[in-house]
C-alpha cells in the first residue's frame, strides 16, 4: 500500500487549482442513467471514487468514453443491468445513487446494501422508505436492496434527518414520477443544487433545490446534453486550511467562495486573513500561529463535517482551547487519536473533542482511517517538526485530486512512497 511522506515546518506560499467536487461528480454520474441521449460531463475530478462508478455505470452496460483526460461523455441507452453489486459497493457507498434512477426509469433495482463505515453505521432507511412512499415495492435480500414498481407516483415525502444522498437519490427518482414530488426536510447542500441544476439541463423540472423544500413535477422523458461538475468546496477548504496551519499564503483558483461561508468565518477567527473574488479565495495567515476555535458541525448552510477534521489539526496547533462537536456521524474522530500520537493534547467527550494547543506537533508513522481523517493526518504532517509517514492513503486518493503534487506546488516537502 502507498504511503505518503512529509516533511514539516514549511510555510506553504502559492496558488493551487481546484478540482471538480467529488460529492457532486457521483450523483450527477448516476443521474446520467435517466438520461435519453450521451450526456457529456466537464470539471470531473480524477478520483478513485469517480473511477468506481465508471466501472459500476459500465457493468451495467452503459457506455462511458473519456475525452481528452478531462470531459467524460456517458451514453446510458445501452444499459442492459439493473444491479449494483457488492463487490463495487463495498468500497465505495455512494453506489446507492444508482438506486433513485434505476427505479425512477427502469421500474427495477438490485442494489447492495452499503453496510457501514468508519465513521458510522451509515444506514440507507430514509432513502428506502421514501422509494416506497412513491409506490416502490421493496425487500431486503441477502444484503441486497430489490426495488420494484411499474411507474412511480408523486407523493410529499418528509426526510426524519437532513440526508444529502437520500435527497439526490430520492429527486432523481422523482423526475419520471407521475405528477408532483415534494421532498421536505431536504438536503440544502451545494452539490444537491449542481445536481438539480444538471437534471434540469436535461429537461426535468425541478425547483427548491438549495432549501428544505424541493418541488418535482414528473416528465416523460430527459435528453441528453453537457454539463460541468461545481468546484469542489471541501478540498478548497483543506487547502485553505492547509496555508493557515502552516502559517503560510495560498489562493485557491476555480472555486466558489459562497459555498464557503462558515468556513471562511472560522478560519478568520483562527485569525486568517482572507480575500476573495469571483473564484478565487486567498488565506494569508502572515507568520501566525492560529487562534483556537470552537466548531460544532450541522447540515448546510451549517459548518460542514467533512471539513471537521481539518480543522481539528488545525486547533491541534492553535494558541488556547477549541472544541469541535460532530452532531452528524457518530464516530467521526478517528484522526485525533493518531493527532495525540503526534503529540496533540486534545481528549475526546463523547460528540466532542476538546483540544489544548501546542506549539509544536512531531512527525510520527501515523494511518489514515477513512477520507477526511487522512486529509488531517496531512495537515498535522505539513505542520509538525520531523517526518510524518501517513500509510493506507486509498483512503486519500479517493477524494483529492493529485494531492502531493498540487501540496509540492505550495511548497510542501512531500512524496507519494510506493509499496
Ligand atoms: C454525504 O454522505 C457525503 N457523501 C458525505 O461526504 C458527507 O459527510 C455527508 O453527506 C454529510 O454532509 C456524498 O455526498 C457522496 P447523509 P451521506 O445521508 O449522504 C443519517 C466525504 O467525506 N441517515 O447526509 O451518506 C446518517 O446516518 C463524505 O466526502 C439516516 O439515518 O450522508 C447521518 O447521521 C463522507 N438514514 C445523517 O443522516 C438515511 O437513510 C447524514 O447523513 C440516510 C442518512
Amino acid at each position: 500500500m502507498d504511503k505518503l511522506e512529509i516533511r514539516g515546518g514549511h510555510r506553504l506560499d502559492g496558488e493551487v487549482r481546484i478540482s471538480g467536487a467529488k460529492n457532486s461528480a457521483l450523483p450527477i454520474l448516476a443521474g446520467t442513467l435517466l438520461a435519453g441521449g450521451p450526456v457529456v460531463l466537464g470539471n470531473v475530478p480524477h478520483l478513485n471514487d469517480v473511477t468506481t462508478t465508471v466501472k459500476l455505470l459500465r457493468r451495467m452496460g452503459v457506455e462511458v468514453t473519456f475525452h481528452d483526460g478531462v470531459r467524460i461523455e456517458v451514453d446510458p441507452r445501452s444499459l442492459t443491468e439493473h444491479i449494483a453489486p457488492y463487490e463495487l459497493v463495498k468500497t465505495m457507498r455512494a453506489s446507492i445513487l444508482v438506486l433513485g434512477p434505476l427505479v425512477g426509469r427502469y421500474g427495477k433495482a438490485d442494489v447492495s446494501l452499503p453496510g457501514g463505515c468508519a465513521i458510522g453505521a451509515r444506514p440507507v432507511d430514509l432513502h428506502v422508505a421514501g422509494l416506497k412512499a412513491m409506490g416502490a415495492t421493496i425487500s431486503i435480500e441477502n444484503g441486497y436492496i430489490r426495488a420494484r414498481a411499474k411507474q412511480l407516483r408523486g407523493t410529499r415525502i418528509v426526510l426524519d434527518t437532513v440526508t444529502v444522498t437520500g435527497t439526490e437519490n430520492l429527486m432523481m427518482a422523482a423526475v419520471f414520477a407521475r405528477g408532483e414530488t415534494l421532498i421536505e426536510n431536504a438536503a440544502r447542500e451545494p452539490e444537491v443544487v449542481d445536481l438539480a441544476n444538471f437534471l434540469n439541463a436535461l429537461g426535468a423540472r425541478i425547483e427548491g433545490a438549495g432549501t428544505p423544500t424541493i418541488r418535482i413535477q414528473g416528465v416523460d422523458s430527459l435528453e441528453g446534453g453537457s454539463y460541468t461538475v461545481m468546484p469542489d468546496r471541501i478540498e478548497t477548504g483543506t487547502y485553505l486550511v492547509a496555508g493557515a496551519i502552516t502559517g503560510g499564503r495560498v489562493r485557491t483558483l476555480r472555486t466558489r467562495p459562497d459555498d464557503l461561508d462558515a468556513v471562511l468565518q472560522k478560519l478568520r477567527e483562527a485569525g486568517a486573513e482572507i480575500t476573495i473574488g469571483a473564484d478565487w479565495i486567498e488565506l494569508d495567515m502572515g507568520g501566525r500561529r492560529p487562534v483556537a476555535v470552537d466548531i460544532r458541525t450541522a447540515p448546510f448552510p451549517g459548518f460542514p463535517t467533512d471539513m471537521q477534521a481539518q480543522f481539528c489539526a488545525l486547533n491541534a496547533v492553535a494558541s488556547g482551547t477549541g472544541t469541535i462537536t460532530e452532531t452528524i456521524f457518530e464516530n467521526r474522530f478517528q484522526h485525533a487519536l493518531e493527532l495525540q500520537r503526534m503529540g496533540a493534547n486534545l481528549s475526546i467527550q463523547g460528540n466532542m473533542v476538546v483540544c489544548r494547543g501546542v506549539e509544536r506537533l512531531t512527525g510520527a508513522p501515523v494511518m489514515a482511517t477513512d477520507l477526511r481523517a487522512s486529509a488531517s493526518l496531512v495537515l498535522a504532517g505539513l505542520a509538525a517538526s520531523g517526518t510524518t509517514t501517513i500509510d493506507r492513503i486509498y483512503h486519500i486518493d479517493r477524494g483529492y485530486e493529485c494531492i502531493e503534487e498540487k501540496l509540492l506546488q505550495l511548497g510542501a516537502d512531500i512524496r507519494r512512497i510506493a509499496s
